[in-house]
């Protein structure tokens, strides 16, 4: 069996998520481990009337293959939005449309490294890019993350050390710990950036969930040459489409173009044209609005509730966005030990572990708190503030 398969596949994790959502079948277990949106808030009229319309007007078009890049109105109104929200001047031929932006980092990987190329990753950092970029045999250099952005002193030894081909981040309200880099950090970033080689991989699904403060400028306005910016609908509107993207300097277009045709030759057209209709037919801010909206008030319930319950040795942090929480025990206890015993009270996080690239017991957890009411806030960090009694 050894023989079968590759040697690319030896080194990749498994989605830890995925195993802990297996344990979570009990219906009264209350779940802060997924990293879902609300389904409540999905248009579903919305895009059922959307779907409907291009099913009637466009039915042979859409249901034909079609170009590896996109549907062009799609990418156009990507574009648009970048430049009349955002003051990024992207042009709608810098825009891939991808299978969600998780397949955006498959691309960047598969164009950009050779086995044991170095690629900068934040600690901790989303695991979803660990297991993707893993494929392609990296070798990890994590740079820590903290309230403060990335570690800058960090950086500059791994630059120092080494010559990075990428360096990954979602600088804001970043999976898993919730932190947005502040603009002075993003600045320190660029200016260390500036004279590599390094390209740049800016992950932004939650930069339109801010629910508290001022937007914060992408890399975009200060690497344009040198960052590719990966969007998503999942967050947004719905993540059963798969829709995302990634914005690249034109210079490598054609290489991301060549890896998508190998890959799957075009993302799915049917989708593309729903949620084009939608968007341009719909008031898309309203929408966002309102997802912020309730994301802010079910962030404050769970702040409030781990305020409240939990002692002051253990720390969390407070985003200003996006949907996570990083709680932070006070060593020895770990979070798998915590784990353990708050699955025994029936509540559920998912503990730091698979957000490094290296083996260690963490005392950290994220807690998601998009997919849950406020009344199941209260009561999921009460079980979890019982289970840290028993501990203590
Ligand atoms: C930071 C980050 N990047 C990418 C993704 C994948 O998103 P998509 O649904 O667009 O593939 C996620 C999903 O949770 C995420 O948290």
């Amino acid at each position: 069996m050894s023989t079968l398969f590759s040697d690319r596949m030896q080194d990749v994790p498994r989605s830890f998520i995925r195993e802990i959502l297996k344990a979570a079948i009990d219906p009264d277990i209350i779940s802060f481990a997924g990293g879902l949106p609300n389904r409540a808030l999905f248009p579903v009229d919305e895009l059922h009337e959307a779907s409907e319309h291009v099913f009637k007007e466009q039915g042979r078009t859409v249901l034909q293959y079609s170009n590896s890049e996109g549907l062009i109105e799609l990418r156009g109104w990507i574009a648009d939005r970048y430049r009349l929200r955002h003051g990024i001047d992207i042009s709608a031929e810098q825009i891939l449309i991808t299978s969600g932006s998780q397949q955006a980092l498959d691309l960047i990987a598969k164009i950009t490294l050779n086995d044991g190329d170095q690629v900068i990753m934040e600690e901790p950092g989303y695991l979803g890019a660990i297991q993707a970029l893993s494929l392609y045999r990296p070798r990890f250099l994590p740079v820590g993350v903290s309230e403060a952005g990335l570690d800058i002193d960090g950086l500059q030894d791994c630059l120092e050390r080494g010559s990075p081909k990428l360096m990954y981040m979602v600088p804001n309200f970043q999976n898993p710990t919730g932190i947005t880099y502040p603009a002075a950090n993003r600045l320190a970033v660029a200016e260390l950036i500036k004279d590599t080689d390094t390209l740049l991989v800016e992950d932004d699904p939650y930069g339109e969930l801010r629910f508290r403060g001022e937007d914060i400028g992408s890399f975009y306005h200060l690497l344009p040459d040198r960052t590719l910016l990966l969007g998503s609908f999942s967050k947004t509107v719905v993540p059963g489409f798969r829709l995302g993207w990634v914005a690249a300097p034109i210079a490598l277009m054609d290489k991301l173009l060549i890896a998508k045709q190998a890959t799957d030759l075009h993302t799915c057209n049917l989708t593309q044209a729903i949620i084009t209709y939608y968007l341009k037919n719909s008031t898309i801010d309203d929408h966002i609005q309102n997802i912020r909206a309730v994301y802010g008030r079910q962030c404050d319930a769970m702040i409030a509730a781990l305020k409240q319950a939990f002692p002051a040795d253990v720390s969390f942090t407070r985003p200003d966005g996006g949907m996570f929480i990083w709680a932070q025990l006070p060593p020895p206890l770990t979070a798998m030990q915590f784990f353990e015993h708050a699955l025994a009270h029936k509540a559920l996080f998912v503990p730091g572990e698979p957000f490094y690239t290296t083996d260690a017991p963490r005392h950290s957890f994220r807690l998601n708190f998009s997919c849950v009411d406020e009344g199941t806030i209260a009561t999921g960090i009460d079980r979890l503030a019982e289970a840290f009694r028993v501990l203590g």
